[in-house]
């Protein structure tokens, strides 16, 4: 019993370490998470009052898309490559492509900004941002990058202890993102149980649930399995760029438990662009609705 124990922990482990995010950055499902995540954050900007942002699955938060692994199946040019040469983007997008044009220090795509890096560029000097990840290259680019920064924090810890952990905020405002890759086939319930977790103890935290859409894989089951924690004001996004029978990643969607109000129209309008503006062929389709309303 021990033995299988280690082994599996052991295995977990590996499954973990060879998830590289390099290789995916500002592809479709980046699009579409940071695209909500900023404009989620924006939105609570809005108030002047301090606010906290976790970033539960922080990952290295700047991708050179020059790098290797980027160049090898150049994602990021199905994804914000697309976005950055459409017409008339959606007012939801403004900042998201400012946040990315400000990174590339121009209109030339070199670089990706992660979820750590558009978040730190929106935060004002009373707002803190805490980044956790358990990935020894992650943890140590994050610490390059922000270390001596008294805004971030850097928790070398694993999300589904450490973030119940430090709710709720002393801000008492903020936003959460679980953002996983799904290696471990466990995550999908186990994002069930921490975003449960994480609501009962604040119940007013804004929360961004990223999942994916592949073929035979339970994310298309995960927003029945959070519509029934109970829980209300959840907003459903997803955006399906390839058709049914697609062997990868054919799309995404994201979870937005207490969306600030007033974004719901702007949501509606934001996913059938992404989807126009990312469809491979016109395959695929976009959704955007109430999971759980008021
Ligand atoms: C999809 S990447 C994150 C991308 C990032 N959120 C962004 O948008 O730029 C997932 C990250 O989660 C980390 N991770 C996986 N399991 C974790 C856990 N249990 N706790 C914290 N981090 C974890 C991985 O090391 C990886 O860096």
């Amino acid at each position: 019993m021990r033995l299988i124990g280690r082994m599996n922990a052991a295995n977990l482990r590996s499954a973990m370490l060879s998830y590289q995010h390099e290789y995916h950055a500002g592809n479709h499902a980046d699009v579409l998470k940071h695209a909500v995540f900023v404009r989620v954050l924006s939105a609570l900007l809005q108030k002047d009052r301090p606010l906290r942002v976790f970033d539960a699955h922080a990952g290295s938060g700047l991708y050179d898309l020059g790098s290797r692994e980027a160049r090898r199946h150049v994602e990021h040019e199905g994804g914000i490559g697309r976005l950055l040469a459409a017409p008339a983007p959606p007012p939801a997008l403004m900042a998201y492509l400012e946040a990315v044009r400000a990174c590339n220090g121009g209109a030339a795509l070199r670089r990706y900004p992660g979820s750590p890096w558009l978040a730190r560029s929106l935060l004002r000097p009373a707002d803190q941002l805490v980044l956790m990840d358990l990935h020894p290259r992650a943890l140590e680019v994050l610490r390059r990058r922000h270390g001596h920064d008294p805004q971030v924090h850097v928790h070398a810890r694993d999300c589904f202890e450490g973030l119940p952990a430090l709710l709720p905020p002393p801000e008492r405002r903020g936003v959460v993102l679980v953002d996983p890759s799904y290696e471990l086939k466990d995550d999908y319930a186990r994002v069930v149980d921490l975003l449960a977790s994480c609501h009962r103890r604040w119940p007013t935290g804004v929360y961004l649930l990223w999942y994916p859409l592949l073929r035979d894989q339970p994310g298309e089951r995960l927003p029945a399995r959070v519509a029934a924690l109970g829980i209300r004001r959840i907003y459903q996004l997803a955006v399906e760029v390839e058709g049914r029978g697609f062997a990868g990643m054919r799309g995404s969607g994201m979870l937005v438990v207490n969306l600030p109000y007033g974004l719901d129209a702007e949501l509606e309008v934001l996913a059938p662009w992404l989807w126009r503006t990312l469809a491979v062929a016109g395959r695929g389709a976009a959704h955007a609705g109430w999971l759980v309303p008021e």
